[in-house]
């Protein structure tokens, strides 16, 4: 079975790839590099010790996208490319709707083109309205406070749209919270541009001291210990829910909206004082004012992930925050090292 992957050199993407290797599946990789590095393809390569076609495109080509298609018989897609910064979708909402709805919409149209009916799609816990009760599942009302959020909100119901006309489409749209961790071989990672936005990649780099210090945005939630509480999840686990979702989804036919989570939820203190203990690092912090648009606590009820594609997340948070060690200071540059 051969599996198309847009965003395939990027974070998530580069971690299902080697999961779907190592699993058996053949992979076509495209991404336009606007937030990865080419080493990354280079890496799964090394990795695994197989060679597979990587094209650098924007999935909003359709010519170049066609070519591809042309080229390759294609089972199903993993469609992960996008762009994904909350604070500079505030600023740059075009850049967001454009790239994140043009990419999708013109997959559909090239998948609807070559026969291609398996759609998988890397959409975000952002989708659900805040002030949802805990844990959130599937059912729960929907409604973003950025434009990123609102991308994904888009394409979900456009591809809901795109499965109830096309009964012989199988869509799945994976809901995940928060991804953090690496490949155990530090040899692939998450590797932001400039000064990270989310936790733990600003943590790494405190522990390096590429930064002085963690600001804590607020201890004033109503959490046990003040501070935001979130579900983070290895990315090796999400790694494997794509797999089972592709499983899932070849056996299957209509749309089906999944949680990726592990269902419990952790303090940024929490992430903080396991990731000193688990590495023996120290992560100088400060409290500081909340970060404006964030919430108090989210976390998953991932009981639909287990009932539908009989996935259930196995690592725990010592291993996340080892293993997020691990790829930083192998790689204190990350693929630039
Ligand atoms: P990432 O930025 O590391 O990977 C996305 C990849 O897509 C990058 O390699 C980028 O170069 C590529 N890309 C972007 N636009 C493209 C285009 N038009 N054509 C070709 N390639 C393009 O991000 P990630 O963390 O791996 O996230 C993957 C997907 O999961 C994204 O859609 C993201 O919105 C979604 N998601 C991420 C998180 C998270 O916290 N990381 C959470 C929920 C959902
Ligand atoms: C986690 C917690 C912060 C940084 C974002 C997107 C979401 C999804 C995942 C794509 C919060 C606190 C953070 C820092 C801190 N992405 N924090 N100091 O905001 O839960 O989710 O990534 O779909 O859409 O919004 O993740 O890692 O930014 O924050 O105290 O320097 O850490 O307040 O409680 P978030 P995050």
């Amino acid at each position: 079975m051969t599996i198309l992957v847009t965003g395939g050199a990027g974070y998530i993407g580069s971690h299902t790839c080697v999961k779907l290797l190592e699993e058996g599946y053949d992979i076509i990789v495209v991404d336009n590099l606007v937030n990865s590095n080419e080493k990354a393809v280079g890496r799964i390569q090394e990795l695994i010790g197989k060679i597979f076609p990587f094209y650098r495109l924007d999935v909003c080509d359709v010519d170049a996208l066609r070519k591809v298609f042309q080229n390759h018989q294609i089972d199903c897609v993993i469609h992960f490319a996008g762009l994904k910064a909350v604070g500079e979708s505030v600023s740059k909402p075009l850049e967001y709707y454009s790239n994140n709805l043009i990419s999708t919409i013109t997959l559909c149209k090239v998948m609807k083109e070559y026969g291609v009916t398996c759609f998988i799609f890397s959409s975000s816990a952002t989708v659900y309205k805040p002030g949802s009760s805990m844990p959130v599942n599937e059912t729960a009302e929907l409604g973003c406070t950025n434009p990123y959020g609102w991308t994904k909100y888009m394409c979900e119901q456009i591809l809901r749209d795109v499965a109830l006309t096309n009964p012989d489409w199988s869509v799945v749209l994976l809901r995940y919270f928060n991804p953090i961790g690496a490949h155990e071989s530090g040899q692939i990672g998450e590797d932001p541009t400039g000064i990270p936005n989310n936790l733990v990649p600003y943590i790494t780099q405190t522990a390096l001291g590429k930064l002085e210090k963690l600001y804590v945005f607020g201890n004033d939630y109503d959490t046990k210990d003040g501070t935001g509480v979130r579900d983070y999840i290895h990315v090796q686990d999400l790694a494997q829910g794509h797999v089972d979702a592709v499983n899932f989804a070849s056996k299957t036919t209509g749309c089906e909206e999944i949680n990726l989570g592990t269902g419990i939820g952790y303090s940024v203190l929490d992430i903080v004082s396991t990731f000193e203990k688990v590495n023996g690092v120290k992560v100088p912090y400060e409290i500081s004012p909340r970060r404006p648009g964030d919430i108090g606590t989210v976390y998953a009820d991932a009981t639909k992930a287990s009932r539908l594609l009989k996935w259930k997340a196995e690592k725990d948070l010592e291993d996340m925050c080892r293993d997020s060690w691990r790829w930083q200071k192998q790689n204190p540059n990350g693929y630039n090292t």
